[in-house]
Order: C-alpha cells, then sequence, then structure tokens
C-alpha cells in the first residue's frame, strides 16, 4: 500500500484529489495520505482535512489521513509526493495580477509576469522539498501541480536528482471538449499534443482513429467555445483557427488576442475584481461549506474553480506509474529530443507512455513554423526563469522579462521587475 504526501494540503482542491484516490481504490491501494501545510495554512488543513476524514469513511475505506506542519514528517518515506502549494498565498497572486497590468501588460497567474514573479517565489521552496525528497524518499515520484508547472518541473529536472513529472488539467480538459462536442467518451478520442505548459497545441485530433480536426475546428468557430473556469471566453477570430489548423489551448487567447484580453482584464479588475480576488470569495464560500459537518463528499461547487478534472489527470498519473500500466498521458516532461526546434534539457507538455519508469514522450519532430517562434520565444523566457530564480540574478531576470512576448520593451520589463522584486521581498531569499 501507497504512501501519499499533499504539499499545500490545505488548499481548496485537497477534496478533488481525495474522490480521485476514492475512485481508484480498487485498483490503487493507499495506506496514508499525509496532508502537509505551514502556519499560515493550518486553519484550512484543519478543515479540508475533517472533511478528507468523512470523506474516506463515506465511502468505506481504510486510508488515513494524517495532519502535518511538518514536511520531514509528510515526506518521509512516500511513494508519491503531490505538489500544490501557494507560495504567499492568494494575497501574492493577485499583486501579481495587479503589477503588470500597471504597465499595460497583462496580468496573469501563469502567463507572462504574473507567472514569472510565482516561479520566482516557487522556486526556492520546490529546491527545499526536493532536499527532503532525495534525503528522505529518494524513490519516491514528485507529481508537480504547483504553478507555473512546466517551469516547476524544469528547474526541479535540472537542478534536482528527484524523479518528477509535471502536471496541467488543460490536455485532459481539451480531450474533454472533443469528447462532449462529438457525445462521446472521453477514450475514444486521441490529441495529438505539442508544446509547453499552457502552451500547448492539439496538432491532431482523432476520434475512434478518424482525423476530425478539421471537423472540430469548425465547431469550434461556428457552434461550441473552449476555455477554463478562469480564463474569459472571448470567441476566436474565425480566420485565425482556419490558418492555424490546430486546436489552441484556451491560454493561447492571451498571446493570440493580447489586445482584447486586456481590455477584459481592465474591465474586470474595476468591477469583479482579478482572477485571484474572485478566487478568494469563492474559496471563502467553499470552506463554509467544508465545515459543514454532514458534507462527505466532493461538493459540486468547487466546479467554479480552474481545476477541473484535477483528481482525473492526477491519480491517473499516479496509477500508470504505480501499476506500470504504459498507457497514454500528455504531461511535463525533458524534451530529450522529442520537439526537434527545442533544446534536450528543458520541460515540454506532450504525450507519453506512464509506467513505473515514469514519462516517456512520444516523438513529435519538428513543429510548423507558424507555432514554432512563439513555442521557442516562450521557452527561452522559462530557461531565463529558472535560471533567475535559481541564482537570483537580477541580469537574468531582465532578459527573461525583456524577451517575454507579452512584454513590449525592456524599459517596461525593468518597470515590472523592479515593481516585482520590491512587492516580494520577503518571498526571495535568492535575490
Ligand atoms: P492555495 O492558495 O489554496 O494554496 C494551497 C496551500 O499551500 C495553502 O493552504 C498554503 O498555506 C499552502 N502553502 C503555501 N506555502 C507552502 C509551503 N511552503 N509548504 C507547504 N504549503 C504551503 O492555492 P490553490 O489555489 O489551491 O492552488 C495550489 C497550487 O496549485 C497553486 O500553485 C496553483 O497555481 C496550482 N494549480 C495548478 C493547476 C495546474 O493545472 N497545474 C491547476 C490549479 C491550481
Ligand atoms: C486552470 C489551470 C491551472 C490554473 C487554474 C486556476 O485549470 O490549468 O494551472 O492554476 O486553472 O484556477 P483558479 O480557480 O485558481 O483561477
Ligand atoms: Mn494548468
Amino acid at each position: 500500500k501507497y504512501k501519499i504526501a499533499v504539499i499545500g494540503g490545505g488548499s481548496s482542491y485537497t477534496p478533488e484529489l481525495i474522490d480521485g484516490f476514492i475512485k481508484k481504490a480498487p485498483e490503487l491501494p493507499v495506506s496514508d495520505i499525509y496532508l502537509e501545510d505551514i502556519e499560515q495554512g493550518k486553519e484550512k488543513l484543519e478543515i479540508v482535512g475533517a472533511l478528507a476524514e468523512r470523506m474516506v469513511k463515506k465511502a468505506g475505506l481504510d486510508i488515513n489521513i494524517h495532519l502535518t506542519l511538518n514536511q520531514e514528517e509528510a515526506i518521509s518515506g512516500a511513494d508519491f509526493v503531490v505538489s500544490q502549494f501557494r507560495v504567499g498565498g492568494l494575497d501574492a497572486r493577485i499583486r501579481d495580477e495587479k503589477i503588470p497590468l500597471k504597465y499595460g501588460v497583462i496580468g496573469q497567474e501563469t502567463t507572462g509576469p504574473g507567472g514569472f514573479a510565482k516561479a520566482l517565489r516557487t522556486i526556492p521552496v520546490i529546491m527545499n522539498i526536493c532536499k527532503d525528497i532525495q534525503r528522505l524518499a529518494p524513490s519516491a515520484w514528485l507529481i508537480n501541480f504547483t504553478n507555473p508547472s512546466g517551469i516547476i518541473t524544469e528547474t526541479v529536472l535540472n537542478h534536482t536528482k528527484v524523479k518528477a513529472v509535471g502536471l496541467c488539467n488543460v490536455p485532459v480538459n481539451m480531450i474533454n471538449y472533443v469528447a462532449q462536442v462529438f457525445e462521446v467518451e472521453m477514450e475514444r478520442v486521441y490529441i495529438e499534443f505539442a508544446g509547453l505548459n499552457h502552451l500547448v497545441w492539439g496538432q491532431k485530433i482523432y476520434l475512434d482513429g478518424e482525423d476530425v480536426t478539421e471537423k472540430l475546428l469548425d465547431i469550434l468557430i461556428t457552434g461550441k467555445n473552449f476555455t477554463m473556469k478562469n480564463i474569459p471566453d472571448l470567441i476566436w477570430d474565425k480566420d485565425l483557427i482556419k490558418s492555424l489548423g490546430m486546436l489552441p489551448c484556451p491560454y493561447h487567447r492571451y498571446y493570440y488576442m493580447s489586445d482584447k484580453m486586456l481590455e477584459e482584464e481592465i474591465k474586470e479588475a474595476s468591477s469583479e475584481g482579478t482572477r485571484g480576488e474572485v478566487v478568494k470569495n469563492i474559496e471563502k464560500e467553499l470552506f463554509k461549506l467544508y465545515k459543514n459537518p454532514s458534507l462527505d463528499i466532493k461538493p459540486p461547487e468547487l466546479e467554479k474553480r480552474g481545476g477541473a478534472l484535477y483528481s482525473y489527470a492526477a491519480c491517473n498519473l499516479i496509477d500508470s506509474i504505480a501499476n506500470n500500466k504504459k498507457d497514454i498521458q500528455t504531461v511535463n516532461v525533458r524534451n530529450n529530443g522529442t520537439i526537434l526546434d527545442l533544446p534536450e534539457d528543458v520541460a515540454i507538455e506532450t504525450n507519453c507512455i506512464i509506467g513505473k519508469n515514469g514519462a516517456s514522450p512520444l516523438t513529435v519532430g519538428h513543429v510548423p513554423a507558424k507555432i514554432r517562434g512563439l513555442m521557442q520565444a516562450v521557452k527561452a523566457y522559462e530557461q531565463l526563469t529558472v535560471e533567475a530564480g535559481v541564482k537570483g540574478d537580477y541580469y537574468t531576470a531582465l532578459q527573461a522579462l525583456t524577451i517575454h512576448p507579452l512584454v513590449p520593451s525592456a524599459d517596461v520589463a525593468k518597470k515590472i521587475l523592479d515593481d516585482i522584486l520590491r512587492q516580494n521581498k520577503e518571498f526571495l531569499p535568492q535575490f
């Protein structure tokens, strides 16, 4: 039986994860789940931990739920370490969203300068977690969900010896979207993915082995739109999709429709608030529900968050590693020549065979020029962000932001960087 450690256990997503382990219980025997958090998250941890206990009891399962503030205790001897923490909490996220907006740039928690700031805060913490994994659970798999997931996974792959796979719920939601369009089970859909986390394209879409890319794209622009709860569902330009000939991910709106998305963000910031501010309220409501001692299932209200199908992705991944299933899932791994247009030692989001040795990517080869440039530019930004986050080097950080496609100039990059460093001092020991 397996020991699971969840770093950031007080997250409102924890019932989602517990629900996943309950559903997987017949194939994936878990004896202990350690929900770990920090002092500031203690109250949330206790509420969500009590709900987790009620959920496993209701399911009639013999899983011990442990609540702890001790990282070593949680990690020690774990088989899987799931990371879902947020350094600085939602207040830091809200600052990440607002700083770029001051300078006329997209303010988003993972895309652009917001994601850059989140990476700088997260890198020292993930490095410390990896030190503990190497020491106390050297054979454990790190399943990283913490954003920016691609950048954090790349940091772990290149700067530690920990076995890690990066995860995002966007690819499974793209599969789910296609399945809904054609009114079929998700298992009948196959998407050839290529790209980076939150910058992944569905190059080809198959239904029962038949190429339905064109049919699907027609429906995307004339009928059923697709987004995630945290991204405004602006309609795609028809000619953009026709010329692209692939399924973009919802985050591509920030690049392909930067002007409209910026307008939308400015509008939202001055009405209901940034997404982080909205999430603060959703979270308050969720924890009110979680406190109810008669609640013993994952409440449907959790669907207001962007993490749809998170546990589906996480538990399938763990199941396939544990049971050496060798099925295909879309995760963040070391490129290793999979996408020939990117360096070998970077993290990419792509289809992989998942088994006891982890994730082995399926070849992609070269990607067409229309997506290559953006992919390479964002990857270069990500590589510099990893380096800046690890070394705490100001000039590397400045180059990272300067070359980001959403930042118009070095001058604006410098203003944003200085603002980020000033407002995040307590979370940036490396600078
Ligand atoms: P949250 O604000 O609820 O944070 C989760 C917990 O992390 C909190 O209880 C907090 O106290 C705790 N925490 C902070 N620093 C910690 C540390 N050093 N050690 C242990 N715990 C710590 O955040 P959330 O909205 O639940 O999201 C959690 C993380 O998951 C974020 O990084 C978010 O971006 C990410 N996420 C990723 C995806 C994806 O697709 N990969 C989807 C949704 C959320
Ligand atoms: C999506 C993304 C996540 C992101 C989340 C935000 O699902 O894949 O990486 O963090 O939504 O959701 P939230 O409810 O926090 O805005
Ligand atoms: Mn994601």
